[in-house]
């Protein structure tokens, strides 16, 4: 018998059953079995057959994916085979974007090229300022950006032929080019201040610090370390195997809607304060605790499941979140331009405790790439509420080319999970039980 197999014994009925199993770049990492074949384990012909039963999809594998590696017990995450160690200290957060969507790091006339093309899709049609005007003075810039992104759908009809590998290819420059744009403008419409056109002699993130932040200066230059922090956190934000808001981008585009729309329900997923509103969350925590003498007591209150610890634990990561790491190195470099953070000695006084207490080291909880990241951003003057804007940056290059891996699996269909059904069996109503 092949060894690469399930031998399962049905004891409803003693029938027994061969599936087989097949496995992915690592045997360790990757081991499945075709959930179809479950269907055929049945007690009678007319008998459904077995479904695998998992809330949050916390054991599924919904693709075959060759983008993004994670070994949670490791602390290992690679973009096509690149320790992200290496992109953070060597690439750019665009060259990083290419090799994510295309599977190489790019030849320099490949760079320029990629370059050229984001950089010429940085603007926004002027109806979209109309559109973000609308909005209330003090809306959070991420409904600004998942309600703006859905409605570029309407401005490029074009992005409906997805089976134009052309057509998907200009659509993921608008996007790259654009989600700054938009970030920015939905910040200065908060602050009640003119928006600023992209300035395509900039770098990607230099670009977008100058349409955050410039005001009446002629020939606004960004701090050459916040350009440079910024694209080391774009690189570390990229893309992360199926998270939350990734699931969210190939349900959606598993129906063929167009990729604005898929987009923005991928941002909308990412809002959530267990995902990426969690860079927030971190940040409306530390304020809460206000000293380091108040930590004990706030680690209590986790531990006696009150709140939890935002910024800490993974549904992948069961040892220190690698993105964490070097966001810490990246922390240093911030400060020594703006000053330390006050709120940073009260996060590595949580980390300190928390790392030491059995409760976390239980439930395997680390810092994950939330904790450090809003303590940077708030040293660069970011509004707290646009931490999860700057998450969703970054992670637009992710969910476009999981999206894009999603249209070219010949395996893949429309999403439609299955259910247990445990609701009323048939019944009438009181009219029609009388008649
Ligand atoms: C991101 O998936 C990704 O890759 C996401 C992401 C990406 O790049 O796309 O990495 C980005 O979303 C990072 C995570 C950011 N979220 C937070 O920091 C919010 C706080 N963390 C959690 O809510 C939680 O850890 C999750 C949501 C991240 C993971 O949750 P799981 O895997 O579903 O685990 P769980 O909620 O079932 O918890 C398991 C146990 C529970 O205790 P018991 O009931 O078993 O006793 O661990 C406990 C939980 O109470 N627990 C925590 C905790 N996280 C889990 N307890 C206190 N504080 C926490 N943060």
């Amino acid at each position: 018998m092949d060894k690469n197999t399930l031998s399962i014994t049905d004891n409803r009925t003693g029938a027994q059953y061969v599936v087989p199993i097949f496995t992915g770049t690592y045997p360790r990492y990757g081991a499945a079995i075709n959930a179809q074949a479950l269907r055929q384990i049945k007690v009678s012909e007319d008998d459904f057959g077995l479904m695998s039963y998992d809330p949050g999809f916390t054991n599924t594998a919904c693709c075959k994916s060759a983008i993004t590696f994670i070994d949670g017990d490791r602390g290992i995450l690679r973009y096509r085979g690149f320790p992200i160690e290496e992109l953070a200290g060597r690439c750019t957060f665009l060259e990083t974007a290419f090799l994510i969507l295309h599977g190489e790091l790019p030849a320099p006339a490949q760079l320029q090229e990629w370059h050229r093309q984001i950089k010429s899709h940085a603007l926004l049609h002027e109806n979209t300022k109309k559109l973000m005007d609308g909005f209330h003075h003090d809306a959070h810039p991420m409904g600004m950006l998942v309600s703006t992104v859905a409605a570029l759908s309407t401005f490029y009809p074009d992005a409906k032929n997805l089976h134009d590998p052309v057509a998907r290819r200009l659509q993921t420059y608008r996007l790259v080019g654009k989600m700054p744009t938009i970030a920015a403008y939905a910040y200065r419409h908060s602050m009640g201040l003119p928006y600023v056109y992209p300035d395509e002699d900039l770098s990607y993130t230099g670009n977008f610090i100058r349409m955050m932040f410039k005001r009446t200066e002629v020939g606004y230059k960004p701090d050459p370390v916040f350009e440079r922090a910024l694209d080391v956190l774009f690189v570390l934000h990229a893309d992360h195997e199926q998270n939350c808001s990734t699931n969210a981008m190939r349900s959606v585009g598993s129906s063929h809607a167009d990729p604005y729309v898929a987009l923005a329900a991928a941002a909308a997923a990412l809002y959530g304060p267990l995902h990426g509103g969690a860079n927030e969350q971190v940040l409306r925590m530390l304020h809460e605790i206000g000293s380091k003498d108040k930590v004990s007591d706030y680690i209590k209150r986790v531990k006696a499941k009150e709140v939890r610890l935002m910024g800490f634990g993974h549904r992948v990561y069961k040892n220190y979140d690698p993105r964490a790491r070097i966001i810490k190195q990246v922390a240093d470099e911030v400060f020594g331009v703006t000053g330390r953070n006050p709120l940073l000695d009260i996060a590595l006084e949580l980390e300190r405790i928390a790392l030491a207490d059995d409760y976390f080291i239980k439930h395997k909880l680390y810092p994950n790439v939330d904790f450090y990241s809003g303590i940077i951003y708030q040293a660069m003057r970011f509004p707290v509420e646009m931490f999860p804007v700057l998450f969703a940056i970054p992670r637009t290059i992710g969910w476009l080319a999981q999206w894009d891996e999603m249209l070219k699996d010949p395996e893949q269909k429309i999403a439609r999970p299955q259910q247990v059904y445990v609701g009323a069996d048939c019944r009438k109503t009181a009219e029609s039980a009388a008649v």
